[in-house]
């Protein structure tokens, strides 16, 4: 049997915080081994980075999710016990309803909902002196996503639900105030959305049989019952953050037009294959998630090494997607590369690997590549502006980072 590399740390939790996104990367790279093993929260665990260790990750006969994530992180970003924690039948039944929403019809009609509020946005920001670009999107996202999923939501109502979504977000790697906030913000929207589901049921609220809302009001477990109340919010809660989390994409789409300005040259010419490479290099050079977690289910080996059961297992996502190996001058930001890309469900893992229905790979990744898409296109050809003197730094030991701007726009004008 081979020897895992060990980190020379006693406990590395603090080492997580205190560099972020790049830990495994950073450690792959010192100890040249796409595995190692390290202690976190005083448990021991095994890091894998690059394409062979994403594909045993997505291997749900040998890995779990029951156990794997920390409960400071389901009370914040996902609610406790929803679909990110499940396995099996449970977890496949579950994800069925969510990729029964992401047809090309369903997605077209979020489409037409967010281009109406791209042009209400920009229309608004002509009328301001400065626009900060990344609280805005989040807005109109949040506008678009409860439009679409049949949540009612009152103008006055979008900048609080707006910031309760980011806070969720936000909290995925803080201590403190910022896992605080995150927790009480979960609170406040499960209370709304509960109430949603449970008007939907009492027939109280309309919505199109069709609708997000109505499907997760109605859908049944594995077990033919309704979710519970708390349930229906969490998993309806997990449509609608995630799309208001498409603004930290955004922002930084904004920012790689702004830094390479030879790409807005090209994607205003209207190169719809380089927009797509465009939005896939976006999420392959910018920070969002940094590692996923799994379980050992039983004692197995791979390449020499020994799994035991058990065993808490980090993908390295950030790392994965600038792994040397797979990508040629990876810290350079360069749609063309996508050209050639193999296609390879394990190389490019911004949200996850493998599988989408019966793998936890994101069920909103589709969504994600047409909103960015849409959202690149009006930043492209739908308005022009000016980008001030601002610091558009992002800290890779903050997680998640953003400009710490936020990216500031000014002289907001629409074109078209
Ligand atoms: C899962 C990232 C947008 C819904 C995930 C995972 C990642 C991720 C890394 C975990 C994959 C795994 O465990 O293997 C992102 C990023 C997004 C995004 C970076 C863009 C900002 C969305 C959107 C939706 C969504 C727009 C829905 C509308 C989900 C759900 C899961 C998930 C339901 C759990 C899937 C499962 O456990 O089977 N996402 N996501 N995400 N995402 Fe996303």
């Amino acid at each position: 049997m081979k020897h895992i590399p060990r980190d020379k740390s006693l406990d590395s939790t603090l080492d997580v915080l205190r560099e972020g996104f790049p830990f495994i990367l950073n450690r792959s790279r010192s100890y040249q081994s796409d595995i190692f093993q390290i202690r976190l929260l005083g448990m021991k665990t095994i890091c894998l980075h690059g394409q062979d260790g994403a594909a045993l990750f997505c291997d749900n006969e040998q890995f779990m999710r029951t156990g794997a994530i920390p409960r400071r992180i389901q009370t914040t970003l996902m609610g406790l016990h929803g679909i990110q924690t499940l396995d099996d039948g449970k977890h496949r039944r579950r994800k069925e309803l969510f990729m029964s929403v992401m047809t090309p019809d369903s997605l077209h009609k979020l489409m037409e909902f967010m281009a109406a509020d791209w042009r209400y946005s920009i229309k608004q920001w002509t009328m301001q002196e400065q626009v900060v670009l990344f609280p805005e999107v989040q807005e109109l996202l949040c506008r678009a996503a409860c439009a679409w999923t049949g949540v009612p939501l009152a103008e006055e109502e979008v900048a609080p639900r707006t910031r309760d979504f980011r806070r969720m977000v936000d909290a995925f790697g803080g201590v403190g105030p910022r896992h605080w906030r995150g927790k009480r913000a979960r609170s406040r929207a499960e209370s709304w959305i509960k109430g949603i589901i449970r008007q939907i049921r009492n027939k109280e609220l309309q919505v199109p049989e069709a609708s997000v809302a109505y499907r997760v009001a109605w859908h049944r477990d594995v077990d033919g019952k309704l979710l519970s109340l708390q349930m229906a919010a969490i998993e309806l809660i997990n449509i609608i953050r995630p799309i208001t989390a498409i603004g930290w994409y955004i922002t930084f789409a904004a920012l790689a037009l702004h830094e390479y300005p030879e790409t807005k040259a090209r994607l205003q010419a209207g190169d719809e294959e380089y927009l797509g490479w465009f939005v896939h290099e976006v999420r392959r050079f910018y920070p969002f998630a940094p590692f996923l977690g799994n379980i050992v289910r039983e004692d197995f080996e791979w390449k020499g090494y020994k799994f035991p059961k058990g065993r808490l297992v980090l993908l390295d996502v950030y790392g994965t997607n600038r792994d040397k190996g797979q990508w040629h001058q990876p810290g350079q930001f360069r749609p063309e590369r996508f050209r050639a890309w193999d296609g390879s469900a394990f190389n490019f893992i911004p949200q996850g690997g493998g599988d989408y229905l019966t793998g936890h790979r994101c069920a909103g990744e589709w969504l994600t590549i047409e909103t960015l898409k849409l959202a690149v296109t009006y930043l492209t050809k739908g308005m022009t502006y000016d980008v001030p003197p601002q610091n558009l730094g992002f800290p890779l030991d903050r997680m998640p980072t953003l400009p710490r701007s936020g990216f500031i726009i000014e002289n907001v004008r629409p074109t078209g």
